[in-house]
């Protein structure tokens, strides 16, 4: 495995930016230490949170015809997490190679350990990085000639406001290059009721798992933020079709980080994440802002989510440096 995980001095940089936001929000990739990711593998399993579910059914059920419009190339997993979603895609492609992105490092050796075992004949290789750097990786000899398909499922777009998921497919885009494809999974928008539950879990762990950040925080950059003083809520915004996770102030606090200090007032909201929910027409217009064109689609039955396909829509850009 290769990491590359970003140094506290910058992490401290973007925390510091985003408690200077109104309202305050931190990166929602700070969300996933160690401890954040075992939290998130356990949210996945709640009742109320259908997606993976959903998904990874759907990946079963369409892996043959998804691995025949894939064709050849390496497969290459944004935001990997456990990757527990991949192996139907794996025994149906049988690629050249796997690499798979996440920010979370030693989750991340033990999910490629488990699949290297599960699929002794694919090379595996993990990165660790934030994607501020999928347009500086190193090269590396494993994808050189290689077409690249782009996988990434989990609709974890969503954490993205509508620009910057622009700008992040668009790096897909270039990483992937003109003859590489996305296979990625888009939650759609459906009941207010059965959105918020699904952020809110009864069992409690999608707020242990926002009220994580702040420990991380208080270990890593050296915060004062008292985890007890802040409330979990998760509400939808339908105006931004998303909705929001937010750690709200049960009081009037100061609380200091890396050197400086800032005021919560009672009932003050810290934004943890947003999950943007994207119809499909609403999707395919967002990838078409990046420089993307709608292949094919694979959706669950009740429509609450989808598989797209996606193919760059102009061709002759070279390939971007993902060369492992
Ligand atoms: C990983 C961003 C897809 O938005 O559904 C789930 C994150 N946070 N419950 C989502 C999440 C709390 C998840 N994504």
């Amino acid at each position: 495995m290769l990491d590359l995980h970003p140094a506290p001095a910058d992490m401290a940089r973007l925390v510091i930016e985003g408690l200077n936001r109104t309202p305050k929000q931190l990166p929602a990739w700070f969300l996933y230490d160690n401890e954040g990711s075992r939290l998130f593998d356990a949210i996945c399993e709640q009742p109320e949170y259908g997606l993976t579910r959903t998904e990874t059914a759907l990946l079963k059920r369409h892996a043959p015809a998804i691995a025949t419009a894939l064709g050849e190339g390496v497969l290459v997993e944004f935001g990997a997490g456990s990757a527990r979603k991949v192996s139907p895609l794996l025994e149906a492609l049988a690629p050249p190679a796997y690499v798979a992105l996440d920010i979370s490092a030693e989750h991340l050796q033990q999910a490629c350990r488990n699949l290297q075992q599960r699929h002794p004949t694919i090379p595996v290789l993990g990165i660790c990085c934030d994607y501020s750097l999928l347009e500086q990786l190193p090269e590396l000899p494993l994808l050189a000639g290689q077409r690249r398909l782009g996988f990434y499922p989990g609709s974890s777009l969503g954490n993205f406001d509508h620009d910057e998921a622009v700008t992040l497919l668009a790096q897909f885009a270039r990483l992937l290059g003109s003859n590489g494809l996305l296979l990625i999974g888009i939650d759609q928008p459906r009941s207010v009721a059965a959105l918020e539950a699904a952020y809110n879990d009864r069992a409690g762990h999608s707020a242990a798992f926002a009220r994580n950040l702040l420990v991380r925080l208080n270990r890593e950059l050296a915060g004062s933020f008292d985890p007890g003083s802040f409330r979990y809520e998760a509400h939808w915004q339908a105006r931004d079709s998303r909705i929001a996770m937010a750690l709200v102030s049960a009081r009037d606090q100061q609380v200091s980080l890396a050197g400086t200090s800032w005021q919560f007032t009672a009932g003050e909201a810290l934004i943890t994440e947003y999950s943007h929910k994207y119809s499909p027409e609403a999707f395919t217009a967002l990838a078409a802002a990046a420089g993307w064109h709608s292949l094919e689609r694979w959706s669950a039955d009740d429509g609450s989510f989808s598989l797209h396909l996606l193919q760059p829509a102009t061709v002759g850009a070279a390939p971007g440096r993902l060369s492992i």
